[in-house]
């Protein structure tokens, strides 16, 4: 590992987004700037950046690689989700184009913040290092029907309930603390491999994705949509597992339904064979995008 975040599929993002000329972009997921950046370099002084992350440190990290265009982004170390709030009180009213790369940077992964099983960190996953429950935690809030059903139904993990029984027994017994009680855990019940992968690959990713609220901010972000693009604006979404993709899917195809937005790529893009040799986050990514049209509400 590198330490260096690899943006996924960033020509076809920055092309797709460059026709737009004056106005605000949002990138809801900043991370390390590699989109934004290009973006704004694509695009006139006229357009401008707000730029969002729920991590301090990719807001941090971001703000020094954007420094050379000055007043052009405003940063937000906040969800995307509030993003409606944010317009609602700081405006503009609308935005023109929207981007949201989810998931993980693999300077998150790097981190010793708890997002990879390599070394032994602290359990934690929290993309906001500022507060809310840590995964450790989370394990031992979380109800094991709960834990179980996320397991199988996000993680398609195998074996779930048996895994959320160990996972909880042993954080009861105080020995669900760090990401190699995590691994051993899996090891446990998994044996050391699933499905080609490490056993505990999938249960982290389940984790974290209870840790953070993933899906329910995007359920959120979703939701409010159509209150926060301007005509002709545009909604970009690049995914990285079914949960999310499922999710970005349904909602796009609503909109297109209900209030006549178009999808101008009905499966989405995929990243060409290259670029999933070069950068293994790509493997799994697919990008979405709506455009509400002229005429569209
Ligand atoms: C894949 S990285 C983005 C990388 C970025 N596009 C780049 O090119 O450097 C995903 C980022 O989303 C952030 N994130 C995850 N959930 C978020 C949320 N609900 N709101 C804002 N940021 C979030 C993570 O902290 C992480 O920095």
């Amino acid at each position: 590992m590198n330490g260096s975040h690899v943006s996924v599929l960033k020509d076809e993002v920055v092309e797709l987004l460059t026709d737009i000329r004056e106005g605000s972009i949002v990138d809801g997921t900043v991370g390390q700037a590699g989109h934004a950046f290009d973006l704004l370099q694509a695009t006139p002084e006229s357009v401008r950046l707000l730029a969002f992350d729920r991590d301090p440190q990719a807001i941090e990290a971001s703000r020094k690689k954007l420094a050379p265009f000055g007043n052009r982004v405003r940063f937000f170390q906040r969800g995307y989700e509030d993003l409606g709030t944010v317009l609602a009180d700081e405006g503009p009213e609308k935005v023109d184009g929207i981007l949201l790369d989810l998931g993980l940077s693999t300077t998150q992964l790097d981190s010793d913040r708890g997002f990879s099983f390599g070394g032994d960190s602290p359990l934690d996953m929290r993309f906001d290092t500022t507060g809310g429950p840590t995964a450790s935690q989370v394990i031992r809030t979380t109800s094991e029907r709960h834990l179980a059903a996320s397991l199988k139904e996000v993680g398609q993990v195998p074996a779930s309930k048996r895994l959320a029984r160990v996972l909880k027994e042993r954080a009861r017994s105080g020995k669900m603390n760090t990401t190699s009680d995590l691994v051993q855990a899996c090891r446990s019940v998994l044996g050391a491999r699933v499905r080609k992968m490490d056993s505990a690959t999938l249960p982290a990713m389940v984790l974290r994705i209870l840790t953070n609220r993933e899906l329910d901010r995007l359920d959120g972000f979703l939701a409010d949509l159509p209150a926060m693009v301007s005509k002709g604006g545009k909604v970009v979404v690049l995914s990285y597992h079914s949960g999310e993709d499922g999710r970005v899917k349904r909602a796009f195809r609503a909109l297109v339904v209900e209030r006549g937005w178009t999808l101008p790529y009905k499966k989405g893009i995929k990243p060409l064979p290259d670029e999933v040799s070069a950068n293994r986050r790509a493997r799994s990514a697919r990008l979405r995008v709506a455009v509400r049209g002229e005429d569209a509400s």
